[in-house]
């Protein structure tokens, strides 16, 4: 069985972070998002892998997944412009071939893997797609699914009007009747070829459509919140570890602080990861935080924040918190008169300040 890593999206509601970076290679828990997915191909057996990219992010994303040529094989396939899911799988026909596919949205976290989606699709059992839905309160943001025992029976695309609240989670699997149904597929939501309506299309075609349930949490990660929740939800899962040089402080709970940080005269509540290179000083770092390699953190308070590499947030009187900050990032505080704001903001950024 071949993977298709869908990584072409713009990633347009995280600007600024996505101006100078593609969506799957932020970090989350201090990892970019497409090594969880490729971990979790990896982990089902798939190691024939083909990523859709667009032209400004290949180079990125190839240098990101270099860390994996040892144990997996990359196709760069260029969608552009992307057009959508069923688009994507368009463009990468001749890697497809007539192989079986897992196709991994690369935007999507699931905490305990993707094996039960892989094992529902069964070709012996006439199965010709499998898919992973999960229980959600509004799933009109979503693909969602009307079942019938483990049969799918409907497929819509963020309807007004769900028929159930089973959305689609952004892994499926496929064998090759989906470039049928795609062949002539007409635009659907957001004038894009929809993966949706190509399931819809093997449905109608009586192809046998299974689906299985997401067990554990499941994130979609296209806002700024989402990746601080995701960060959140993978931080739960860590296990204490201090490598690094600590000194003079209090740290509660799991902790990750990495072999080459420095921990001085501060208090940190876990969980929270605190990269190699860091130096955290007079300071407080509270649950849910990850800063990434070589990151300053000195007379300064912050919890349930993302903090990327290089950056230094220093000599700050009100404590940053629910916070996404990219790399090499500096804040700080003015420290002499006028009090005033003095900002060197990118494009799409969002700031907002404590200004008593
Ligand atoms: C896509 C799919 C949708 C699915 C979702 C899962 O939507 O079109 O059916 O439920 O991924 O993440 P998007 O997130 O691209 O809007």
């Amino acid at each position: 069985m071949k993977g298709l890593i869908l990584a072409a999206g713009l990633g347009t509601r995280l600007r600024p972070i996505t101006s100078l970076r593609p969506k799957p290679i932020i970090d989350v828990a201090n990892r970019p998002l497409i090594h969880y997915a490729v971990d979790n191909l990896l982990e089902v057996g798939v190691r024939d892998i083909g990523v859709v990219v667009s032209p400004d992010t290949r180079d990125d994303l190839k240098r990101t997944l270099a860390t994996y040529e040892d144990r997996a094989s990359f196709t760069f396939v260029v969608q552009d412009p992307p057009e959508g899911l069923a688009h994507a799988v368009k463009v990468a026909r001749d890697f497809l071939a007539e192989d079986p596919f897992v196709m991994y949205l690369s935007d999507n976290l699931f905490e305990h893997g993707i094996a039960p989606f892989v094992e529902a699709f069964d070709p012996d059992a006439g199965v010709a797609a499998a898919l992973a839905l999960v229980p959600v309160d509004d799933p009109r943001a979503f693909g969602v699914a009307e079942l019938d025992g483990e049969r799918v029976v409907r497929l819509v695309e963020k309807p007004a009007d769900p028929p159930s609240n089973l959305a689609v989670a952004g892994v499926y699997v496929f064998d090759a009747s989906v470039h049928e149904a795609i062949a002539d597929l007409p635009r659907g939501a957001k004038d894009e070829f929809q993966i949706t309506d190509a399931i819809q299309r093997m449905i109608q075609d009586g192809r046998r459509v299974v689906a299985g349930t997401v067990d554990g949490w499941w994130k979609d990660t296209g806002t700024p919140e989402d990746i601080l929740d995701a960060n959140r939800l993978v931080l739960s899962r860590s296990v204490r570890r201090i490598d690094g040089a600590v000194e003079n402080a209090e740290i509660v709970g799991d902790v990750v602080v990495e072999e080459g940080a420095v921990v001085r005269n501060a208090t940190i509540f876990g969980p929270a990861l605190i990269a190699a290179g860091c130096r955290v000083e007079d300071a407080y770092v509270g649950p849910f935080t990850t800063l990434g390699a070589d990151v300053t953190i000195r007379d300064a308070e912050i919890e349930y924040a993302v903090v990327g590499p290089g950056s230094s947030i220093h000599h700050l009187a009100s404590r940053v918190q629910g916070s996404l900050v990219g790399a090499e990032v500096e804040i700080t505080r003015a420290g002499r008169r006028p009090r005033a704001h003095r900002l060197v903001v990118g494009d799409k950024s969002r700031l907002v300040l404590d200004t008593d």
